[in-house]
C-alpha cells in the first residue's frame, strides 16, 4: 500500500495577483473518455467528452483503439469547451493534463497535446494525478467538504481510501489488493452475460431486485484494505451450479442477482469506510469516482452518513466517471500552490500519490 504523501511540493506560495482572475484548459485522456473542460476562479464553466463506442464490440477497452480515437477527438473536444465557456486560448493562463495513472498511449496523446499548447502559447503547464483528481471533484460544485476529510475513491482500475488534508496533500490510507470495485461490477456483469461496462446495467437491474435474495461472502482482510476477487469466484461457481439446475436461471433472475452482487459490493466498501472514519474521527466523507455514480452506493453512503452522524458529499453524476472538469479543479489549486511542470514532464501508466 502505498502511504507516502503525494510526491508534489506545496511551497505555499500564491500565484493569483491582486484581481485577476485564473483561466485553466484541461485534459483527460486516461482511459477511453477524450474530455476537455475550462475552470476559471475555480467555477467550471465547461466540461466536453467524447465517448469512445468503438470498445464495445471488444467486451473491454482496447488500448490502441483507444490512442487513436483520442488522437481524433481532442481538437473538435477542446474546440467546444472553449467555445462553451465562451473563452479563447490566448485568455488561458494554465493547460492541466492527466499525467498518470492510465494507459500509456491514451496519457501520450492528451500530454503531449498539453505540452504543444503550453510551448506554442508560452503558458504554465500543471500535471495532474488522476486519482487526485477523482477526489478532488469534490470540490467543484457547493457545499464542499472542509479539509481534513476522507475520501472512498471507487473507479474501474482503482479502489482507494483516501486522507485529504488539503487539496495539494493527500496520502492512501486503505486500497484493494487485487480487483477494483468497478472492475468487480464488471467482471460480475461478464459472467451475467451482460456487455462491457456492466457496472452501470447492474445498477439498473438492482433497482427491481431483492438485495437480500443471494448470500455472496464478505471477505476478511487486515486493516482499511479491500479485496474483490473472492467475489467474483463464488458468483462464478453461483451462476455455473444454478444453470446447471435451470439453463433460464440468469435470465429469470437478473435483477435479483445483480441486487445482491450490488448490496455485497456496497457493504465491503462502506464497512471499510466506516473503519476508516472510526480509526482516523474523521467525520467529513466524501466518495468519487465511476463507481460513485451507483445510485444503490449513493443512497446508502447517504444512509450510513445520518447514521454516523458524518457530514457526507458526493460529486454530481457528470463529476463521477471520468472527466476534464476534475482535472481542471485540481489544476486550479496546483495552480495556486505554484506547482507547475516544464516541457521535459512525462506520463506514467502508473505512479504512486
Ligand atoms: O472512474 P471511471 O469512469 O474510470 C476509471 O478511472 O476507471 O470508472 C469506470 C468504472 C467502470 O468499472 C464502470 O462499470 C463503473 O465505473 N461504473 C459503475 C456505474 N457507472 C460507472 N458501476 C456501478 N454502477 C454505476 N452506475
Ligand atoms: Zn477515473
Amino acid at each position: 500500500m502505498n502511504q507516502g504523501e503525494t510526491g508534489i511540493h506545496d511551497p505555499g506560495t500564491s500565484f493569483r495577483s491582486a484581481g485577476s482572475s485564473i483561466s485553466i484548459l484541461a485534459i483527460e485522456s486516461s482511459c477511453d473518455e477524450t474530455s476537455a473542460s475550462v475552470c476559471i476562479d475555480g467555477n467550471i464553466l465547461s466540461n466536453i467528452t467524447a465517448n469512445q463506442t468503438v470498445h464495445e464490440q471488444y467486451g473491454g477497452v482496447v488500448p490502441e483503439l483507444a490512442s487513436r480515437a483520442h488522437i481524433q477527438n481532442i481538437v473538435p473536444v477542446v474546440e467546444r469547451a472553449l467555445q462553451t465557456a465562451n473563452c479563447r486560448l490566448q485568455t488561458i493562463n494554465a493547460i492541466a493534463f492527466t499525467q498518470s495513472p492510465g494507459l500509456i498511449g491514451s496519457l501520450l496523446v492528451g500530454s503531449q497535446f498539453a505540452k504543444s499548447l503550453a510551448l506554442a502559447l508560452d503558458k504554465h503547464l500543471i500535471a495532474v494525478h488522476h486519482m487526485q483528481a477523482h477526489v478532488l471533484a469534490n470540490l467543484i460544485d457547493d457545499p464542499k467538504p472542509n479539509f481534513p476529510f476522507l475520501c472512498l475513491t471507487v473507479s474501474g482500475g482503482h479502489t482507494q481510501i483516501v486522507l485529504c488534508e488539503s487539496p495539494t496533500r493527500m496520502k492512501v490510507i486503505g486500497e484493494t489488493i487485487d480487483d477494483a470495485a468497478g472492475e468487480a461490477f464488471d467482471k460480475s456483469a461478464k459472467l451475467l452475460g451482460l456487455p462491457y461496462p456492466g457496472g452501470p446495467l447492474i445498477d439498473k437491474y438492482a433497482k427491481d431486485g431483492n438485495p437480500v435474495k443471494y448470500k455472496f461472502p464478505e471477505p476478511k482482510i487486515d486493516g482499511l484494505n479491500f479485496s474483490f476477487s473472492g467475489l467474483k469466484t463464488a458468483i462464478l461457481y453461483f451462476v455455473r451450479d444454478e444453470k446447471l439446475k435451470n439453463e433460464n436461471f440468469v435470465a429469470e433472475n437478473i435483477n435479483d442477482i445483480c441486487a445482491s452482487i450490488q448490496s455485497r459490493i456496497i457493504s465491503i466498501l462502506l464497512n471499510k469506510l466506516k473503519k476508516a472514519a472510526d480509526e482516523t474521527g474523521i467525520k467529513n466523507i466524501c466518495i468519487a469516482g465511476g463507481v460513485s455514480a451507483n445510485s444503490g452506493l449513493r443512497s446508502s453512503f447517504e444512509e450510513m452518513g445520518v447514521k454516523e452522524d458524518w457530514k457526507t458529499y458526493i460529486p454530481p453524476f457528470e463529476y463521477c466517471t471520468d472527466n476534464a472538469a476534475m482535472i481542471a479543479i485540481t489544476g486550479y489549486y496546483k495552480y495556486l500552490a505554484g506547482i507547475f511542470e516544464d516541457l521535459s514532464v512525462v506520463p506514467f501508466a502508473r505512479a504512486p500519490f
